[in-house]
């Protein structure tokens, strides 16, 4: 009873699993705490991600309209941001009729002014915020010697300072509700891709912002989450920028082959719900290739440039 006793008190819990390997099998104990713990669990775990306020950035396209979906689904109260407002209104109408309770930002996130006024009519509308999702994000595909600056800088504005702005003006509210700021990096924020100069160095700065705001929260209970999709079939290759500044309007990859955005959306969600740090998504492209560019950099080089390579129209080879 006293090894009962300390377990319990020492890991509350884990009571049902220890007891039965410390103690007499007491199963009407058992039994009875199974139920109260998994009722409380299942109850909890409801509360969790229900009612929730969640401010989603890019939601008018690719993985931001599955993070809508997926949350609205999981019974929360969605503020959608893009600048695309005929795309948000059939997002608005779709889930409203699902019974979702959801307002509809038109945003720019690159524009300072535009993410303050996000946040301020999400907390009008339902007076606090539990959960942003800087999502919102643009992708290039050209050789650093012949791209025009310009699209680096608008890389710069839309990924980081995109992320930065909403982060700055929704921090009090996140605080106060000890919620998650999430932001959807890539695999490119770890390693650099060639053509994807500009993309690759927004997701590193994204990366660096995103994890010194975490240690400075690290006792306000506010959660991070640096979340890396692999390659994801969406509008984003379509829409990335090429040397003049102009959509590449094709993507030359196989988006059939790719993880869908609502198998991502899942993942996020499930790791907000967690409140993890860190979350890398596929293993090739991604988990085994943060692995090798930490303990084989040159190795990985190598195998990025073939990989990359490959692609249809690839300016390099
Ligand atoms: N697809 C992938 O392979 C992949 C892999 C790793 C990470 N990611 C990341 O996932 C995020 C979502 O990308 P996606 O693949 O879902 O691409 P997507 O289908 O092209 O969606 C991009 C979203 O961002 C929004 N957006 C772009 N510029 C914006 C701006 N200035 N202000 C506000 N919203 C803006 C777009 O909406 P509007 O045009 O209506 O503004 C759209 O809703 C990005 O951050 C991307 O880097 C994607």
């Amino acid at each position: 009873m006293i090894t009962r006793g300390f377990f319990n008190n020492a890991f509350p819990y884990r009571r049902f699993h220890l007891s039965p390997g410390f103690i007499d099998a007491d199963r009407s104990y058992n039994s009875q705490y199974f139920f109260t713990f998994a009722s409380q669990n299942i109850y909890h775990a409801i509360l969790i991600m229900q009612n929730k306020v969640v401010i989603i950035t890019g939601a008018s396209s690719g993985i931001g309209l599955a993070l809508a979906r997926e949350f609205a689904q999981r019974g929360n109260k969605l503020v959608l941001a893009a600048r695309s407002a005929d795309k948000l209104q059939e997002i608005e109408e779709e889930l409203k009729s699902q019974g979702a309770d959801i307002i509809t930002v038109i945003t720019d996130v690159s524009v300072e002014a535009d993410c303050r006024n996000m946040v301020e009519k999400a907390v009008e509308k339902f007076g606090r915020i539990d959960i942003l999702i800087n999502n919102a994000g643009l992708s290039m595909r050209a050789l650093f010697k012949d791209v025009d600056l310009s699209v680096l800088k608008q890389l710069m504005d839309v990924n980081f300072w995109g992320t930065v702005y909403c982060t700055k003006y929704a921090l009090p509210y996140l605080i106060q509700s000890k919620g998650t700021v999430a932001g959807i990096s890539s695999i490119a924020g770890y390693v650099g891709l060639p053509g994807r100069t500009g993309y690759s160095a927004s997701k590193f700065a994204m990366h660096g912002f995103l994890e010194a705001l975490r240690v400075e929260n690290l006792k306000t209970g506010l959660n991070v989450l640096i979340a890396a999709p692999g390659f994801t079939a969406s509008n984003i290759r379509k829409t990335a920028l090429t040397n003049d500044g102009s959509q590449q309007g094709e993507t030359p990859r196989k988006e059939e082959k790719m993880m869908s955005a609502s198998e991502v959306a899942k993942h996020v969600a499930h790791a907000i719900e967690k409140r993890k740090s860190t979350l890398i998504l596929t293993f090739v492209e991604g988990k085994l290739t943060v692995w090798l560019k930490k303990w084989m950099p040159d190795t990985l080089q190598k195998l990025t440039y073939k990989h990359m390579a490959k692609e249809s129209n690839s300016s390099f080879k």
